[in-house]
């Protein structure tokens, strides 16, 4: 495939993240000089045991109302393929054509219920949900996993993948043990690639462009990004990666101070009481303050003051003067 060819297909998907890449930031990102950069994002996951469908509203609060700005994939989390069906066939009926499973969620207490990544010992058991759920849902369902929690514990699950119609495989190849951090294997999405009758979503440690250079050279048939923590810290990482080039200094302050102006005015506007709004606020300032590599006692400034009008101005000056 020649780089203008590649460049057409590519996409950039807006990783799911519990409680922060919810509609709220959907909304911010879609406010912002550079809304168009990212073409998808698949939600924070909906658990099928979060209650019964007779509260569905509640249930599927974040993906309830289909807005026009970025188009949205509802991610379902759980095993029992009835209550699957039943969600993914209501989310069909909100409009939703496309759902995501979650087979990557790390978190020992969910894992051990054999729900996110604690399924991926389970080749067996995620055969027979798929063979239960596939021909009873309206909606294409894609996949977003890990690696398993042993080196090549997720090829047998690519053969299982293979003989059902999936929309794509998203991979994020780390280790249910790692949770998010330490060693990235990157020959996996390779192998994955290879082995896969599916599209491939590389997912890991995008933060800047260079960080994604790395990656398309690594994966030259992989055209599908998602980004996630990058995103919060540096949603223009999506309009550099669209556009092949670093944005211009200038252009690029200006439009990150306009993505933190944007993101802590909607916190501001929030319907909540102001120690959430705090909390909301100091949360999205730690991806901040990551990208802007500042130093601990700027961090600790922000994170020990307790008064939404201080904390907000401190981040914005913040901004300002280490952009
Ligand atoms: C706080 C947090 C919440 C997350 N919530 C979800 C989730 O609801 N569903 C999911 O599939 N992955 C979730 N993830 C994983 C991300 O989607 C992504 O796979 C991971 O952060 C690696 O990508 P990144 O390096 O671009 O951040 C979460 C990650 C973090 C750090």
């Amino acid at each position: 495939m020649d780089y203008n060819e590649r460049k057409e297909k590519l996409t950039i998907y807006l990783a799911p993240m519990q409680g922060l890449t919810d509609a709220f930031f959907r909304s911010v990102i879609h406010s912002c000089s550079f809304a168009n950069s990212f073409d998808i994002a698949v939600s924070p996951f909906i658990s099928i045991t979060h209650g019964d469908l007779s509260v569905a509203h509640k249930k599927i609060k974040d993906v309830s109302v289909i807005t026009d700005s970025l188009p949205v994939i509802p991610q379902i989390m759980g095993n029992e393929p009835k209550e699957f069906i039943d969600l993914a066939n209501l989310l069909f009926d909100y409009g939703y054509t496309h759902v995501n499973w979650n087979l990557g969620c790390p978190i020992p207490k969910v894992a051990k219920k054999h729900h996110g990544s604690g399924l991926l010992h389970y080749p067996d058991e995620v055969n027979s949900i798929l063979s239960k759920v596939i021909p009873n849902i309206k909606p294409c369902l894609s996949i977003k996993m890990r690696t398993g929690y042993s080196q090549t514990e997720y090829m047998p699950l690519i053969e299982i993948f293979n003989q059902y119609p999936l929309e794509s495989i998203t991979i994020h190849p780390r280790l249910g043990i790692q949770m998010y951090e330490g060693r990235i294997d990157y020959e996996a999405p390779r192998i994955i690639a290879q082995t896969s009758v599916h599209k491939i979503i590389y997912n890991g440690d995008i933060y800047t462009f260079d960080d994604y250079l790395f990656v398309q050279n690594l994966y030259p048939n992989i055209n599908n990004f998602m980004i996630g923590r990058g995103a919060i810290a540096n949603p223009l990482v999506a309009t550099e990666i669209k556009s092949s080039s670093k944005l211009p200094y200038d252009t690029a302050k200006t439009w990150y101070y306009e993505y933190v102006d944007k993101l802590l005015s909607k916190i501001e506007a929030l319907n909540k009481p102001e120690q959430s709004k705090i909390n909301k606020s100091k949360e999205y300032f730690r991806y901040i303050a990551q990208h802007l590599k500042l130093q601990p006692e700027n961090v600790q400034n922000v994170l020990q003051c307790n008064n939404l009008h201080d904390v907000q101005c401190m981040i914005k000056e913040i901004v300002l003067k280490h952009f």
